[in-house]
């Protein structure tokens, strides 16, 4: 048995033109090396997707879209469909707090989301997470079962296998001024929520599919607290949005990344040595 890849996924947000994200790439090229074990993704915005791909070492990272349309072409102004990214980003997130805050993104929408992206052969990174209201009314357990359970609905137990699900807790999320006083998740907190979601996925569409799926965390994640994270257990990456902006940061949270990810693959040979 190998331990699940961890992934680290910057989301870029609405920041940077495609002059600054090219820097910031060579920056993040200049200081993140081959990664055997993790897998670096970055979420650059719409525009500078193209020319970072051009850019872009591929073996050291991929690339993901912040958002896309669930069409896959037709009378849609103004939207991208995920038939035109497939070529050229591995993965896509979607269900975001902030699409589903300022874009009145419904459940179905964010379903029907995740369906396209499936349909067309782009991984979603499907994030859920209760707000500050629903964390204080003890709702968490109940809003990460609905937002999912709608979320997959459409897909097969082999295709859940191979998404990404981020549990994003809205209140732990730095995203600005309408979000202001965010606090900070703590390790334990996140880890009952990776086993809500296995527990959930297992009911539903069995055991291997909640073993092989990635639960990711995402909020005020930085490379002081990622290794803390990583080490949770049932976490197998991190979704930062303020510190993929800065590369000593990212570079920061990737090599905490591999850091663990040895540990583990330690670990288990360890276990695998006792029971062989
Ligand atoms: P943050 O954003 O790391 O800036 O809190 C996380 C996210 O929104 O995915």
């Amino acid at each position: 048995m190998t331990p699940r890849k961890i992934i680290i996924a910057g989301n870029w947000k609405m920041n940077l033109n495609v002059q600054q994200s090219s820097l910031l790439l060579q920056h993040l090229q200049e200081h993140i090396k081959i990664q055997r074990l993790v897998e670096v993704v970055l979420a650059p915005s719409l525009l500078a997707l193209q020319p970072l791909s051009l850019q872009l070492d591929r073996r050291r990272f991929r690339l993901a879209a912040q958002n896309a349309f669930y069409k896959d072409e037709g009378a849609y102004t103004g939207e991208v469909s995920f038939a035109m990214l497939r070529e050229l980003v591995h993965y896509v997130i979607v269900g975001h707090s902030e699409r589903r805050f300022y874009f009145h993104e419904t459940p179905e929408v964010v379903r029907d989301k995740v369906a396209a992206a499936v349909r067309n052969g782009i991984t979603p990174i499907l994030c859920i997470g209760e707000t500050k209201r629903e964390h204080e009314a003890h709702e968490t357990k109940q809003v990460l079962h609905d937002q999912l359970t709608t979320a997959i609905s459409n897909l097969t137990s082999e295709e859940i296998e191979s998404i990404v699900i981020a549990y994003e807790p809205v209140w732990a999320i730095s995203s600005g001024r309408d979000f202001a006083h965010h606090e900070v998740a703590r390790p334990d907190e996140v880890a009952r929520a990776a086993r809500f979601i296995r527990h959930d996925i297992a009911e539903l569409y069995g055991q291997i599919a909640a073993d092989k799926v990635r639960v990711i965390y995402g909020g005020s994640s930085n490379a002081e607290n990622a290794y803390a994270y990583l080490s949770t257990e049932g976490i197998d990456g991190l979704l930062p949005g303020g510190a993929s902006l800065q590369y000593m940061e990212f570079a920061g949270m990737v090599s905490a990344a591999e850091r663990v990810q040895q540990a583990k693959i330690k670990e288990l040979s360890k276990t695998n040595g006792r029971t062989t």
